[in-house]
C-alpha cells in the first residue's frame, strides 16, 4: 500500500448558503487533486461541513429548528453545491457523524490521560448577546464596552485548557526547518513573527453545557462540550482514520483562507504532536475575495451567487475566472466587467475560437480525416506541457493557466500566419495545408490534456470533438503526436458561445 496524496479544504460552517469564498477554496483544492491524479498520483480529496458550535446553534435557533435538523437540511444544499462545482472529492465529512465524534472523543480521552489538559476557572467580562468573553482590547476609549454587546457582566467559568506553552519553541524550530510548511512565505513569516513575539496562551478546549450544548460531549466530564475548533480541526485525521485500507496521513495539503491560519499553523500542529501524529506537509493559504472593492456581505447585499454565475456562464467559465484572476495568496476583487472580459478574450476568442476554427477547417478541407503527422508546434506544446507539469507539483495554478494560454495564443497566431483558408484555394498547397491542419488539431488535443484539471467539461468536449473517447485526464498524454493520422474527428461545436453584453 502506498501513501496517497491527501488534500483537504477547510470545513464550512453550516449557517447559510455557500458563497464565492467557499467556492473558490473548493475549486483550488479540486484542481490540485485533479492535477495530481493527472500526474499519475493516487489522490484523496476531502471537503465537508463544520456543524457544531455557537454559530450553527444560533442560526438554527433563529429558524426555530433543532440544530441537527437544521444541519441536515443545509448539508443537502452544500453537497449539491459540491456536485455543481464538479468537485472530485472522495469523501464529505460532517462533524456530526458518529465516525468523527467517536474519533474526537477517543482523542480527548487519550490526551487527557497523557496529562495535556487541566481544569481551571476564568473570571472575565461576558456578553450574553454575543455569547462571548470580552477582553481589555474590546473596551472603548472611555473604558466601557460597545452597546452592541448588550449587558456585559463579570462571570466566573470553569473550563478545560490544553497546555500549549511547552510546545512554542518546538513549533518555531519546526516552521523554520520546513520552509514549505506554510505557503505563501509571507504567511509563514506572519506566523513566525507571532510565535516569536507572543507567549502562547493555553487553549480553552471546552464550553460549559449551561452556555452552549451543541457540541461533542467531553468524554470525561458531562458538564462540558468540546470547543468547536478542537472538534473541527480533528476532521482531517478522523476521516483519514475512517479509511483504514488507504494510507492517507499525513495530509499533503490543507487549503485554507487567511483568516484561519492561526488555528491550522499553531493549534493543529500542537494537537498533532500531542496525538503522536506527523504534521501535514503544507498549509496552503489563499486570500479573500471582495466584490467591487468592498467586503462580501449578506447584510449589505454585496454578494456573488456562484450558482447564478454558473447557470448563466457555465461551470468552466467560473472555475477559470477565479483561478486565472487570483493567484493563491493575495486578496482578489470580483467585478462583473472583468469576469466578462476574461470570458470574451481568453475563453471565447482565445481557446474557443482556436478549437472551433481548427476543427471546422479540418472537417471542411479534409472531411475530418487527420493528415500525416507534422511537428511545427511540437516545441511550443512541449514547453507548455513541461511548465504545466512543474507548476502542478508546486500548486501554482495561475501560472499554469498562463503557460497554457501561451500555447493557445501561439496556435491562434499560427492560424493567422499560415492562413489555411488561403492555402485551401490553391491545390499546389495541399501538402502545406495538411501540415497546418495536423499541427492545429494536435495542439487542440494537447491543450485538452493540460486543461483537464481546470476545465474538465471543456477538456472532455474537445476530446469528443476530436473523436477521441473518454476524458484527457492523464498528463502523459500531452506528448506531441498522439493524434493518429487517418483518424476521423467528431463534430466541431462552439465551446464558449459569445455573449452580447
Ligand atoms: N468552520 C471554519 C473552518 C474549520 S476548518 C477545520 C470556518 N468556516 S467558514 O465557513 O467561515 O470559512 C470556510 C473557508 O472559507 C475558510 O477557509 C475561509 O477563509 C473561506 N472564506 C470565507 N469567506 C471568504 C472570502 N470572501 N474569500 C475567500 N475565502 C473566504 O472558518
Amino acid at each position: 500500500m502506498s501513501k496517497r496524496f491527501y488534500i483537504t479544504t477547510a470545513i464550512d460552517y453550516v449557517n447559510g448558503q455557500p458563497h464565492l469564498g467557499h467556492a473558490y477554496e473548493k475549486i483550488i483544492a479540486d484542481v490540485i487533486a485533479r492535477a495530481r491524479r493527472s500526474l499519475g498520483q493516487e489522490t484523496f480529496f476531502l471537503t465537508g461541513l463544520d456543524e457544531h458550535g455557537q454559530k450553527v446553534q444560533q442560526a438554527a435557533q433563529a429558524e426555530k429548528k433543532n440544530p441537527q435538523e437544521y444541519c441536515d437540511a443545509l448539508a443537502a444544499d452544500w453537497q449539491a453545491f459540491a456536485k455543481k462545482l464538479e468537485l472530485t472529492n472522495d469523501d464529505f465529512v460532517r462533524t456530526t457523524q458518529p465516525r468523527h465524534k467517536e474519533f474526537v472523543q477517543a482523542t480527548l480521552t487519550k490526551l487527557n490521560a497523557a496529562g495535556h489538559f487541566y481544569k481551571a476557572s476564568y473570571t472575565g467580562f461576558y456578553s450574553a448577546r454575543e455569547e462571548t468573553f470580552l477582553t481589555e482590547k474590546d473596551r472603548l476609549p472611555d473604558g466601557k464596552f460597545d452597546a452592541s454587546y448588550g449587558d456585559v457582566v463579570e462571570l466566573k467559568e470553569d473550563n478545560y485548557y490544553f497546555k500549549l506553552g511547552a510546545h512554542q519553541q518546538w513549533l518555531i524550530d519546526y516552521i523554520e526547518a520546513n520552509p514549505d510548511f506554510i505557503s505563501p512565505s509571507y504567511r509563514r513569516n506572519e506566523v513566525l513573527g507571532f510565535l516569536k513575539n507572543n507567549t502562547l496562551e493555553d487553549l480553552c478546549i471546552t464550553r460549559p453545557i449551561t452556555r452552549l450544548n451543541w457540541g461533542i460531549p467531553l468524554p470525561f466530564d458531562p458538564e462540558f462540550v468540546t470547543y468547536v475548533w478542537f472538534d473541527a480541526l480533528v476532521n482531517y485525521a478522523s476521516i483519514a482514520a475512517a479509511h483504514p485500507s488507504l494510507e492517507l496521513w499525513p495530509a499533503d495539503i490543507h487549503v485554507i483562507g487567511k483568516d484561519i491560519v492561526k488555528f491550522h499553523a499553531v493549534y493543529w500542529p500542537v494537537m498533532l504532536k500531542a496525538m503522536g501524529l506527523p504534521l501535514p506537509k503544507q498549509i496552503l493559504v489563499h486570500g479573500w475575495w471582495q466584490k467591487d472593492g468592498a467586503k462580501i456581505s449578506k447584510s449589505t447585499g454585496n454578494v456573488i451567487d456562484p450558482i447564478a454565475v454558473i447557470n448563466e456562464w457555465g461551470l468552466d467559465a467560473f472555475r477559470f475566472y477565479v483561478l486565472r484572476e487570483l493567484d493563491i495568496g493575495p486578496d482578489g476583487n470580483w467585478t462583473d466587467a472583468s469576469f466578462r472580459s476574461r470570458y470574451q478574450a481568453e475563453l471565447a476568442n482565445g481557446l474557443g475560437n482556436l478549437v472551433n476554427r481548427s476543427l471546422s477547417m479540418l472537417k471542411r478541407y479534409r472531411n475530418g480525416v487527420v493528415p500525416a503527422k507534422s511537428n511545427e508546434l511540437a516545441t511550443d506544446a512541449a514547453k507548455a506541457a513541461d511548465e504545466t507539469r512543474a507548476l502542478f507539483k508546486q500548486s501554482q495554478l495561475q501560472s499554469a493557466l498562463q503557460s497554457i494560454w501561451g500555447l493557445v495564443n501561439r496556435a491562434n497566431k499560427y492560424v493567422d500566419e499560415t492562413a489555411p483558408f488561403k492555402l485551401a484555394k490553391d491545390p499546389a498547397q495541399a501538402q502545406r495545408l495538411d501540415e497546418v491542419l495536423y499541427n492545429l488539431a494536435e495542439a487542440c488535443r494537447v491543450l485538452a490534456v493540460l486543461l483537464w484539471p481546470f476545465l474538465p467539461g471543456t477538456a472532455t468536449k474537445i476530446y469528443a470533438q476530436l473523436g477521441l473517447p473518454g476524458s484527457p485526464d492523464k498528463l502523459e498524454a500531452a506528448t506531441w503526436g498522439g493524434l493518429p493520422s487517418g483518424h476521423t474527428i467528431g463534430e466541431p461545436a462552439p465551446l464558449f458561445p459569445r455573449k452580447d453584453v
